[in-house]
């Protein structure tokens, strides 16, 4: 069966979709995948969501729309690319975009603009959306919910690995610790974990974009040029969310300008928070991980971190997470073990739509934190 998943992220760099043919819960292969950048209105529209507090009704109808129709036409072209007929696809798993997620409120919520019914209209097919819902409704933090995927994708291991972890560097950073299998045998105290561990591009991006004019570092070229300010990158460790037990999940409502500001970083060269940011992006996913896997490893052991998400082609990152992992780690991108690391979360939401048509409970409440597992999404018939 084919199945299309759909996923923009917090950074607003663009709309990544991706064809997968899925035949079972762990049979699933990418076909075709693209990232369409957003128009420059459309991102401005977005970001203008994102960031302030008060918005009209018909500004968030517009953006809606506006984003529904661009998800439209990105999955059209792939089709058409492809030489694929809607009729041969099952299903659309479309994320949204989500403006604000706030699992820890006293009324949890989080949401994810774009609207089904004219998705499933323009494409023709089904449409499988608002999957963090019923999560939530249990409890959980609605997030993340790619590990049950990334379980599904990248276990079993080869034999010479003793565990996976996978690192997305998104707009913010989330980690999915596999199970460790020792001789062969899941090992008894092991179980599924995976939450955010703070900010992963968004911060780099929004200092990038305020001093330098470019959305992001490329390859992050100028954070080089500057030098880690230690006191400053204590000080921004410090925050209570980065030692707060999982299950947890945050986004840009949290680590964005404002977070930034408590720090009075104008007082220092711009390329030197740049550097602290990348820094602290790498220090925060690194104690994450050790919050996750606390007791030391066999030196025998033999550990994989597998970067994905945008972070991954930031050479200064890359280095400072090589440098913090322990001896029996092996850093490397996702792209190393063959799979596309920048479309790896659109690929999550192909197989959410799959797992929802086969009545499949998608969720992990060792992640979210839900009191039960559950199917997760709502179904819009085209
Ligand atoms: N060549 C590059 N050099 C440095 N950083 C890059 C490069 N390419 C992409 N990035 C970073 O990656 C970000 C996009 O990453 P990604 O698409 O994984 O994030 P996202 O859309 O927010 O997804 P998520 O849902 O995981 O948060 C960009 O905003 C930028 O910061
Ligand atoms: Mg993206």
């Amino acid at each position: 069966m084919l199945y299309i998943g759909i996923m923009s992220g917090t950074s607003l760099d663009g709309i990544d979709v991706a064809l997968v043919e899925i035949t079972s819960q762990t049979n699933i292969r990418l076909i075709a995948a693209q990232t369409y950048a957003f128009d420059m209105s459309l991102r401005t529209d977005l970001t203008h969501l994102l960031s302030s507090k008060a918005h009209s009704f018909k500004c968030i109808g517009e953006a809606t729309q506006s984003l529904t129709l661009a998800y439209a036409n990105a999955v059209n072209h792939l089709l058409t690319q492809q030489s694929i007929p809607p009729t041969d696809i099952a299903g659309i798993g479309c994320h949204g975009q989500t403006v604000w997620h706030a699992p820890d409120a006293d009324t949890p919520f989080s949401i994810q603009l774009h609207n089904p019914a004219l998705l499933a209209t323009c494409t023709g097919i089904n449409v499988i959306d608002n999957f963090r819902a019923k999560d939530l409704a249990h409890n959980g933090q609605g997030a993340p919910l790619v590990p049950p995927f990334h379980a599904a994708l990248l276990m079993p291991y080869p034999e010479q690995v003793t565990q996976r972890i996978i690192v997305n560097i998104g707009g913010i950073a989330n980690i999915t610790v596999l199970p460790s299998i020792a001789h062969n045998r899941l090992s008894t105290d092991n179980e599924l974990v995976g939450f955010d561990t703070g900010p992963g591009n968004t911060l780099l991006d929004s200092w990038c974009l305020q001093h330098t004019d470019q959305p992001y570092d490329a390859n992050g070229k100028w954070a080089k040029t500057g030098t880690v300010l230690p006191d400053l990158l204590v000080r921004m460790c410090a925050d209570p969310y980065f030692s707060a037990p999982y299950p947890k999940s945050s986004g840009r409502e949290y680590f964005n300008q404002v977070w930034l500001k408590q720090f009075d970083v104008p007082q220092y060269l711009p390329a030197d928070v740049q550097a602290t940011l990348v820094a602290l992006t790498a220090h925060s996913i690194c104690s994450g991980i050790h919050q996750a896997t606390p007791k030391e490893f066999n030196k025998n052991a033999s550990v994989q971190w597998l970067i994905c998400g945008g972070g991954v082609h930031n050479d200064m990152l890359m280095s400072a997470l090589n440098t913090l992992a322990p001896d029996n780690v092996t850093v490397m991108p996702l792209e190393a073990i063959g799979i596309d690391s920048d479309v790896l979360e659109a690929m999550a939401f192909a197989w959410l739509a799959y797992c929802f048509d086969t009545g499949l409970c998608a969720n992990a409440p060792s992640v979210t934190g839900a009191k039960q597992q559950t199917i997760l999404g709502s179904k819009t018939f085209a």
